[in-house]
């Protein structure tokens, strides 16, 4: 089981949104890690065949995706980072339409869609309108039928989009449960997310692959650039003025303030401390900002 990318380019009128991606998926967790425009979408959107290519290729097991046709969406899941639901379907009237759409003879469509919503822990929820599930099993339901089928290659674009921090560790154990077997690529740019089960990060920025690394990798060219300082709170201005802050949290004896720095920091004692992925995003990506505001205020 293997997906290919050789030099895939997709541009929209004269902008890049994905350039050159080449890299090989097998079976396991690939977080697709990059900030809002960065072509994650895109590229996804390639590989489930909504767009097609400027240039470059896709196969899976060698053979062009373009040229496999139902063969490919065969072994397909998809869950797309916008997809509209009835609310007026029942979870059982989605997964039954969505089954037929992938061609599922009937006797299949009812076996796989007990399969799925278990998966998802909606087995007892498939009679309800979907107008009445909370945004987490609207979520869950997405992801069922892009389980439908048992796919090889399964997409998720941003499913943990809005969610709150216990339905995103719900998702994230259920797709940690079925990615054994299957190439998932799951889209985020929330680093926790696919942290702790990606076994390997794709780093996207506007539209380049930035870095692509088993996570720990990744972190390596933070080593010994992290400090933690344990401050009064009037030293935090100063110190988000000189220092990229990736965490603030409070403490008995201060504020303790996380920084990503190439040198050492003066005027305050500090410890240096592991890198986590969070920081190499935003050594990657850029300004934290509302660090202290999350913390503190
Ligand atoms: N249909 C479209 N028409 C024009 N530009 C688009 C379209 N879709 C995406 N883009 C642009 O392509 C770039 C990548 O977008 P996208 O793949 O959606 O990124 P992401 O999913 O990482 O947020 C962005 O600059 C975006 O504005
Ligand atoms: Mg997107």
């Amino acid at each position: 089981m293997e997906l290919s990318i050789d030099r895939l380019q997709k541009s929209y009128g004269t902008s890049i949104a994905l350039s050159d991606f080449t890299g090989v998926f097998s079976a396991g967790v690939y977080g697709l890690l990059g900030p809002n425009g960065a072509g994650k979408s895109t590229l996804m959107n390639l590989i489930a065949g909504n767009l097609k290519p400027d240039a470059g290729s896709i196969r899976y097991d060698g053979a062009d995706i373009s040229r496999m046709g139902k063969n490919f969406r065969a072994i397909l899941g998809v869950m797309p980072q916008q997809q509209g639901l009835y609310p007026g379907f029942t979870g059982l009237r989605f997964l039954s339409y969505m089954a037929a759409l992938k061609g599922m003879p009937k006797s299949r469509a009812k076996e796989q869609i007990r399969e799925v919503s278990e998966m998802v822990h909606l087995s007892n929820r498939l009679g309800q309108k979907l107008g009445t599930y909370s945004g987490g099993m609207k979520q869950r339901i997405l992801i069922a039928q892009a389980l439908l089928g048992n796919p090889k290659v399964l997409i998720l674009d941003e499913p943990t989009a809005g969610l709150d921090p216990a339905e995103r560790i719900h998702i994230r154990n259920i797709i940690s449960g079925v990615s054994q077997d299957k190439i998932v690529i799951w889209a985020t740019h929330v680093v926790s997310d696919i942290e702790s089960i990606a076994r390997e990060v794709i780093l996207l920025k506007e539209g380049h692959i930035a870095a692509w690394d088993r996570p720990q990798k990744l972190l390596y060219d933070l080593i010994g650039k992290v400090f933690e300082l344990v401050v009064p709170e009037e030293a935090i201005k100063d110190i988000q003025d000189r220092y990229l802050i990736s965490n603030l949290t409070l403490s008995s004896d201060g504020i303790r303030v996380r920084i990503i720095s190439e040198q050492e920091p003066e005027d305050y004692p500090f410890q240096t401390v592991p890198p986590t992925l969070e920081e190499e995003y935003l050594y990657r990506f850029g300004t934290g900002g509302s660090a202290y505001e999350d913390c503190c205020q």
